[in-house]
């Protein structure tokens, strides 16, 4: 049985939020609000290879139904975040920072002390809520995503989160 965090803030438009270890059974529904999220999505195999090489999959629930998910790769002390949704009728009501805020308390659980990620220049709003943690641009990578009119850069960006940034 895999351990379940419970953020019940009061401040919030739904139900409290549960966060819990993704499971091979959960990646339709994974996979069903990536297809909904992204323009070029991940496929189930994608999450199902995430899985099973040992990255740290998260589920966000809302209740009884998936709303989110974060997938990290952790090599010594950097934690990679290389995919993070909430679905699309659960956006803009603060999910995504609380989330947010447990991927980088798990990140710092596990001794890391960078946490790194990508994002589109044309990714406003995940733009705006990864500038509002603290994330600085760290490079650019050129041609990196597929995109409807040849590739579109990505932004590198990167998060102190060591003890001592607390
Ligand atoms: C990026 C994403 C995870 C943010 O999740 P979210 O639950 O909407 O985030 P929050 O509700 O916590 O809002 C974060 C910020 O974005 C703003 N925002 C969210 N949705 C918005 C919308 N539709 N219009 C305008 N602003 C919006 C919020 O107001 C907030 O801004 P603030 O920090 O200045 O207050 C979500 O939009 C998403 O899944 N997008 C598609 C997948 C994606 O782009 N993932 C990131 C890849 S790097």
């Amino acid at each position: 049985m895999s351990a379940i965090f419970v953020d019940a803030s009061a401040d919030f438009l739904l139900p409290p939020l549960s966060f819990r270890a993704m499971r091979d059974d959960d990646i339709a529904a994974v996979a069903f609000i990536e297809r909904d999220v992204y323009v070029f999505p991940w496929s189930a195999g994608n999450f199902r290879d995430s899985l099973l090489s040992g990255y740290q999959c998260w589920g966000c629930w809302a209740d009884d139904e998936l709303i989110g998910y974060a997938i990290i790769l952790v090599s010594l002390d950097e934690a990679h975040l290389l995919n993070f949704a909430v679905s699309c009728g659960c956006q803009n009501q603060g999910v995504g920072a609380r989330f947010l805020t447990f991927v980088i308390n798990e990140a710092r659980r596990m001794c890391c002390e960078m946490l790194y990620l990508e994002v589109r220049p044309s990714n406003i709003i995940g733009r705006r809520l990864y500038a509002r943690f603290g994330f600085h641009q760290l490079g650019l990578r050129r041609n990196y995503y597929p995109a409807t009119t040849g590739r579109e850069d990505a932004l590198f960006l990167g998060l102190n989160i060591s003890p001592q940034k607390l």
